[in-house]
């Protein structure tokens, strides 16, 4: 097993390095300025997904311990790169500066949450939800009204309050709630957009058909795991 070790971030620091890799005097400039904020966002989202995966963990073992059953298959998460960051916007057509990207970008934190049945989503949603400290911004139900393209989970955006050193910052976090089912399909989905070569349109009819089947064996399944959680409750 390895220990890893990183060198944790310091501004200061930082604010050293730019200068001498640059060549420039320390007197900061309002680009070093940007790049340090930009920086900074990085340790205030990651911040954000230990907090909402924290929460869901608890859930999750909470859940386990009363019922027998985990909801949470798995879970995957990511702070928004800086190039993808910029990029998205640049598209929308936005300033790019650090505070335009907080105030306008809410993916930025990202958690994918990979339940064992269609159930658990909203299972999922309702325990998160009734926190106190946690505020719904937005809900898209993909589940309920999937994309025509077949595409199926449940979009939350929320905010989790951060205690940092000069105060609380609610901090918005993307959840994307989703069964093994439907994570498997938007996989293969998302690959689907970088193919060129190919015939598309065979492949996105043979998707939706997936997505219908996909469904169909996940809701049976679910069944039988209803029927063996009652029968196991006697
Ligand atoms: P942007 O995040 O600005 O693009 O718009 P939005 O917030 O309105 O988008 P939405 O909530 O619909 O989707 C956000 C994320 O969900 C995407 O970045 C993908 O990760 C995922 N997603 C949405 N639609 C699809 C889809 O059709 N296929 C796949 N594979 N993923 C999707
Ligand atoms: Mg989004």
């Amino acid at each position: 097993m390895f220990v890893e070790k990183t060198v944790p971030l310091n501004i200061e620091n930082l604010k050293k390095e730019i200068a001498a890799y640059s060549h420039q005097s320390l007197e900061m400039t309002d680009s070093f300025e940007q790049v340090l904020q930009f920086v900074e966002l990085e340790h205030i989202y990651g911040a954000a997904l230990e907090e909402i995966s924290t929460k869901l963990r608890i859930l999750d073992e909470d859940f386990q311990l009363k019922t027998a059953h985990n909801p949470i298959h798995h879970m995957e998460r990511r702070v928004k790169k800086l190039p993808s960051l910029i990029q998205k916007l640049k598209r929308k057509g936005l300033e790019l500066t650090a505070d335009t990207a907080k105030e306008t970008i809410h993916d930025i934190a990202g958690i994918r949450v990979i339940c064992n049945y269609l159930d658990d989503i909203y299972t999922v949603e309702k325990l998160l939800l009734q926190q106190s400290d946690i505020k719904l911004l937005k809900r898209k139900d993909y589940v309920a009204l999937p994309k025509e393209n077949g595409y199926k989970s449940l979009h939350l955006v929320v905010t989790v309050p951060l205690f940092l050193t000069d105060g609380v910052v609610e901090t918005p976090v993307e959840i994307q709630l989703r069964t093994i089912g439907m994570d498997m399909w938007a996989s293969l989905e998302h690959k689907l957009h970088y193919k060129t070569d190919k015939n598309t349109d065979s492949y996105r009819h043979l998707l939706k058909e997936c997505a219908d089947e996909i469904a169909s064996v996940e809701d049976k399944m679910q069944r039988v795991h209803i029927e063996i959680q009652e029968d196991n409750q006697y």
